[in-house]
């Protein structure tokens, strides 16, 4: 099939790799000039491990190529995916300017009966607009589907070829056996396609990561809690993940979610409530756990060291989650401003994330290429994302490296009594100081 993404970010690249991985020929556009031509080059705007080998070898093979021209790449096109960005207006709903823009190009250069997919996470009712914009020029007839993307940063070219569902809304039979043929060699084990009308599974996107986000929160106060009697959250999570109604996954505790979904997603779908007078007290109160969980870090560093002013501190880890040089609302942003703010000096470690955090952070804090040199000389260490590099570090070097023994693991990647022993002070999450 002749397959055109428009929008080569974090989705978009995945999703033409992985099509064109398939056997399809896919034309990746972008507005991004600078982006385009270093994709031609095969070198990628985004760290995701695998993708590369993708990008490179279907060039290669002349299966994916990426271009500008948007106009031509509709033109040649059976089936368009929308995958720009949808960032949050000032008022917490989802901008569409970009998804309409793309709209307009698709109603004035489709040259032939088309299938439009909106893979961009929108509210319900956008596949709808997007029809009603492309209807205003198209001379060809179209077809809509909505198909959210569920794929994670850092797992994300695993998570597309093996998905655990695919979720399709439709509304023509056409539509419907494009895309049932397009995800076949995705869904060979026996994973669903999950075909329903367009406006659920719109909803579906929200919905799904609404709920991962609760559990998120929900964990981060149970943490809070079990800090405060006594009880060891790991212990907790341990007890309840287990669990055939619950499962284990999401319920680690740690600095608050970030990334370029949960926050804004959370938020646009309670900004969709709000229009039609649905209240979503849950999420509302998801998202203010979360921004207080954010915190957290930099409180307890305060409560088991004192105030900041003067000192060093050494962070590991930027971007929002392993695996990722995404530091889209990373928890460690907010750690960063409040140590600055309060007189300390920053020096940061992060495997694949400093290029992004500088552009964001510029020369407010030192950035270091190995993580023990951030610690040479500094007065506390705080873990923010949990890479593996970091999961089992030398600690008696960090300890001869360290001025002042403080470490506060926002990941509670560390043995809390293995820590003691070695003669640290040292605090994490849900489990208590033991200083
Ligand atoms: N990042 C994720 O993990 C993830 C997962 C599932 C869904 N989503 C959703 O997918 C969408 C894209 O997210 P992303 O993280 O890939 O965003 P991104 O910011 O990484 O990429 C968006 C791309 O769209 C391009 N673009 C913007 N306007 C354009 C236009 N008019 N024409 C052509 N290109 C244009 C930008 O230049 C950019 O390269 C969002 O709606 C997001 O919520 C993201």
């Amino acid at each position: 099939m002749n397959i055109t993404v428009i929008g080569t970010g974090y989705v978009g690249l995945v999703v033409g790799a992985c099509l064109a991985e398939t056997g399809n020929t896919v034309i990746g556009a972008d507005v991004d000039t600078g982006k385009i031509e270093r994709l031609r080059e095969n070198i990628l705007p985004i760290y995701e491990p695998g993708l590369d080998e993708y990008v490179e070898r279907n060039q290669r093979q002349s299966r994916l190529s990426f271009t500008t021209d948007i106009a031509a790449a509709v033109a040649s096109a059976d089936v368009v995916f929308i995958a720009v960005g949808t960032p949050p207006d000032e008022d917490g709903s989802a901008d569409l300017r970009h998804v309409l823009d793309v709209a307009r190009t698709i109603g004035n250069h489709a040259s032939r009966e088309l299938v439009v997919v909106t893979k961009s996470t929108v509210p319900v009712g956008t596949a709808r607009k997007v029809a009603s914009v492309i209807a205003e020029s198209a001379r060809f007839p179209f077809h809509m589907c909505s198909n959210p993307e569920f794929l994670k940063e850092g797992a994300a070219i695993e998570d597309f070829m093996r998905p655990d569902r695919v979720v399709i809304g439709v509304e023509s039979d056409h539509s419907r056996s494009v895309m049932a043929e397009l995800y076949s060699p995705f869904v060979r084990t026996g994973k669903p396609i999950i075909f329903m009308d367009i406006a659920s599974a719109e909803m579906t996107k929200y919905a799904a990561n609404a709920m991962l986000a609760t559990r998120i929160s929900f964990m981060n106060e149970i943490a809070n809690l079990c800090e405060q009697v006594g009880a060891d959250v790991d212990n907790v999570r341990k007890g309840i993940g287990s669990d055939s109604r619950i499962g284990s996954a999401f319920l680690f505790p740690g600095p608050g979610y970030g990334g370029s979904c949960f926050p804004k997603d959370v938020k646009a779908l309670v900004r969709t409530a709000d229009d039609y007078r649905v209240p979503l007290r849950v999420l509302a109160a998801v998202e203010e756990t979360n921004e207080a969980q954010k915190h957290r870090l930099y409180q307890k560093l305060v409560a088991l060291d004192g105030p900041v002013k003067g000192k060093r501190i050494a962070v590991w880890g930027l971007a929002f989650k392993p695996n990722t040089d995404d530091m889209r609302e990373s928890p460690a942003l907010v750690l960063v401003d409040a140590l600055l703010e309060a007189g300390a000096d920053v020096i940061a470690h992060d495997p694949v994330a400093m290029d992004g955090a500088r552009r964001r952070l510029g020369d407010r804090i030192a950035f270091v290429e190995n993580g023990y040199d951030a610690i040479e000389g500094a007065d506390a260490l705080v873990v923010v994302t949990d890479w593996n590099e970091y999961r089992h570090p030398d600690f008696a070097r960090i300890r001869r490296l360290l001025r002042s023994p403080v470490v506060i693991d926002g990941r509670n990647l560390y043995d809390a009594r293995k820590m003691r022993a070695l003669g640290f002070r040292y605090d994490s999450i849900g489990r208590g100081a033991t200083s």
